[in-house]
């Protein structure tokens, strides 16, 4: 079984947060489209003859594809692969896209799954942030989509923005959990290098939140997911039980996948590759069929040390049964020398061949894994 994800790297405009690889160029959508559906054919045989379980359209800005622009798309992937029947197929959407004529027009496609991006009810963190939507706008799109049908939604927040009270957050998820979603993610704020807000910050014209401040943030997302009935299944990520994303999971448990379009991954259990992160130097590579991408064989370590990045992040934690079968009794031995100092400091927890984040240990989460690495 198998994974497809599609990059739509348009945005109408630019969030100072976020360094995801996006241009405000709408113009080559159509172009991009053509492109897309080549992809698709060239990389059929990458998964081999796998039934396809998760479909995934990030970005970017998928909402801003109409009905045809994706029933292109669509046609190609049901023409090349067998898609099983009860696949999740999910669209990353922001809430001003999602008017009741969009959502109409897009409810004949074959989607299950649509993920909101919110980041906060606050009309004044919104502007801050440049986002191009209100706190109005978000709950209406909510409450939209699950009048034309859908019973799966997601939203994004993001907690720590600058300014922000440990009260407010309280508020934000209030107001998302009032709203009857199946599922949160809620990521802390990074400052990432080259972003608009990183140069506010060296400029000091924003409060940024200390250390003491975004984990109390964290510890009130973990006591108010679990009070609403929330699976806490990843460090970031918080479900309905049986609404977890098939797709996100499917990447932490080492499942193999193409990602198509622009910067988009790909990955079969023995390499990964990733796509040129230029939207004209990938039209141009596809149309003339030369080389769109970089390709990276993985070895045991890097196999080993993937694994360990995204399984420790979840609530499964990492699987020493799995890594005896997986890399050997060595990798076991390595990871088991490494984690003791965690153990004993309760920032993990070591139960049945599982090893698995505390909540204090969630905070030092890359500390950790740093330790666990092999090279
Ligand atoms: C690449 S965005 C795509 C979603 C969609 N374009 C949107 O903005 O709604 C995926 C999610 O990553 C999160 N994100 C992006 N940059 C972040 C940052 N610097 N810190 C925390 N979360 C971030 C946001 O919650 C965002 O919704
Ligand atoms: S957060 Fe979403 S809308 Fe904002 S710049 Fe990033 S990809 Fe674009």
């Amino acid at each position: 079984m198998a994974g497809i994800y599609i990059h739509i790297p348009f945005c109408k405009k630019r969030c100072t947060y976020c360094d995801f690889y996006t241009e405000v160029a709408t113009q080559f959508i159509p172009t991009l489209i053509d492109s897309i559906v080549k992809e698709l054919h060239i990389r059929k045989d990458y998964i081999q003859n796998e039934t396809i379980k998760t479909i995934y359209f990030g970005g970017g800005t998928p909402s801003i594809l109409n009905k045809s622009e994706f029933k292109m798309i669509f046609d190609a992937i049901f023409s090349l692969f067998e898609v099983e029947s009860d696949a999740e197929i999910t669209f990353e959407a922001n809430p001003d896209d999602l008017t009741t004529d969009y959502l109409n027009t897009i409810s004949f496609l074959p989607f299950n799954r649509i993920s909101i991006g919110i980041q906060s009810f606050e009309d004044e963190d919104l502007k801050r942030i440049n986002r191009r939507h209100t706190s109005n706008e978000a709950i209406n799109a909510v409450k939209d989509a699950q009048m034309v049908g859908f019973k799966n939604i997601s939203i994004d927040l993001i907690y720590g923005l600058p300014f922000q009270s440990v009260d407010a957050w309280r508020n934000q998820l209030d107001v998302a959990f009032s709203l009857g979603i199946q599922h949160i993610s809620a990521y802390g704020l990074t400052y990432e290098e080259g972003t608009e807000l990183w140069k506010q910050r060296e400029e000091g014209i924003i409060d940024t939140i200390d250390d003491e401040t975004m984990n109390k943030m964290y510890e009130l997302l973990l006591e108010t997911v679990s009070k609403n009935g929330f699976e806490a299944y990843e460090i970031s990520n918080f479900a309905q039980p049986g609404f977890r994303s098939k797709h996100n999971t499917s990447y932490w448990k080492n499942e193999i996948y193409i990602g198509v379009g622009p910067s988009a991954h790909s990955f079969n259990l023995e390499s990964r590759q990733w796509n040129v992160n230029s939207i004209n130097q990938y039209i141009k590579a596809i149309n003339e069929n030369s080389n769109y991408f970089e390709k990276e064989d993985l070895s045991i370590f890097d196999k080993y040390n993937d694994y360990i990045m995204v399984s420790l992040r979840t609530s499964d934690g990492i699987d020493l049964e799995f890594i005896k079968l997986n890399f050997g009794d060595e990798f076991v031995h390595y990871c088991l020398q490494n984690i003791k100092t965690f153990i004993d400091s309760e920032k993990v927890d070591y139960n049945n061949d599982k090893i698995r984040l505390t909540s204090a240990g969630n905070q030092i989460s890359n500390l950790i894994i740093m330790q666990l690495m092999k090279v």
